[in-house]
């Protein structure tokens, strides 16, 4: 199975985006014969973070080594993120692969996340960027409380809009938020725009958070290439969820659902067919479309350079992605 990348991969001027890849392949071979084995969840992700670190990278010029570096190991603590959350999300599947923790079981899974972690470390050390570090350790800091503050609220039919937006925007939007200062930070960008990136970081991640939940109850396992209907079983109650517990037509029975954990396959058709007739998912949807107009609001008020337009489309593509 081949994942699909970004729509901005190919354009020309972006060709540090293919350094990346090749840095990312030299980086995790590591010196242990089974690192390579592991190395294979590192193909197949689409990008965002590296591809946000090199378009706010590229308002000015930037020293090409050092902007590759940072877009590298954003990608490493990403995928070690993912590595460590797909162990406790009992996931099976990510990038099309089978997970690591599926595959080689816990241990590995949480030594190969460590590894990642590292990796990023060494390479974010060699240029002795601090600022980048410091809001880089910020950003796993807080990805980790927003993981701890989602799995403590699991199974909670009480859970609030705004307890789900607080978690997404530790464990998303403030990572994404970093990707694009951090690039700004390399390229030397005035700190005048310091707020509109910032802006756009987060709003970006929430709305990318929001599809990604989306996608759990209307996306197919093929194009994902990771597992969907997973969410409510795991006791995740994302937005399309809170909102369908508000509804009288559908909250009691549902509820009722979740605290039995009751998850057949007819009880699971029956909340997708509810959010789907309900509008809920059109609505949350829409919420996504806000936040992306935010974000583009905030893009605007950047320099006009050709890097704007790669991340306008980069922002429409999170709203119509399928994967
Ligand atoms: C998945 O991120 C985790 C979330 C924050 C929703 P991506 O959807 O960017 O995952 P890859 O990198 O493409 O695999
Ligand atoms: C991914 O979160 C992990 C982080 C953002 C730290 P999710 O569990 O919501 O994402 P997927 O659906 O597994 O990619
Ligand atoms: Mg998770
Ligand atoms: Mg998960």
């Amino acid at each position: 199975m081949t994942l699909v990348k970004l729509p901005i991969y190919g354009t020309k001027g972006l060709e540090a985006l293919k350094q990346v890849e090749a840095r990312l392949h030299e980086i995790c071979r590591g010196n242990d014969s089974q690192t390579p084995v592991f190395s294979a969840v590192l193909q197949g992700g689409k990008r965002l973070r590296p591809a946000l670190v090199i378009l706010f990278g590229s308002f000015a010029p930037a020293p090409r080594a050092e902007l590759v570096d940072v877009a590298t190991a954003v990608e490493l603590i990403h995928t070690a993120s993912l590595v460590h959350d797909d162990i406790i999300d009992h996931a099976g599947h990510r990038r099309g692969i089978p997970t690591i923790s599926a595959r080689f079981g816990n241990h590995q899974a949480v030594l190969y996340g460590d590894f990642l972690f590292a990796r990023a470390f060494a390479l974010l050390t060699q240029h002795g960027q601090t600022g980048i570090l410091a809001n880089m350790t910020r950003a796993i800091s807080l990805m980790c409380e927003g993981e701890m503050e989602q799995s403590a609220l699991r199974f909670d039919c009480n859970l609030t809009e705004a307890d789900y937006m607080a978690y997404v925007h530790k464990k998303t939007a403030f990572f994404l938020s970093s990707c694009c200062l951090a690039g700004a930070e390399v390229c030397g960008l005035s700190p005048v725009y310091q707020r509109h990136i910032t802006a756009f970081g987060l709003q970006l991640g929430y709305a990318f958070q929001l599809t990604d939940d989306l996608l759990d109850y209307c996306g197919t396992g093929e194009v994902t290439g990771k597992p969907v209907l997973h969410d409510l079983a795991e006791g995740y109650l994302t937005l399309p969820v809170i909102r369908l517990l508000r509804t009288h037509s559908h909250g009691p029975f549902l509820r009722r659902l979740i605290e039995e954990r009751d998850f057949s396959a007819a009880n699971m058709d029956y909340v997708r067919a509810a959010l789907e007739s309900t509008g809920i998912l059109d609505d949350v949807r829409r919420k996504a479309s806000l936040l992306l107009m935010r974000a583009k609001q905030n893009l605007a008020r950047l320099p006009a350079v050709p890097e704007r337009a790669f991340l306008s489309r980069l922002a429409d593509h999170v709203l119509n992605r399928q994967h």
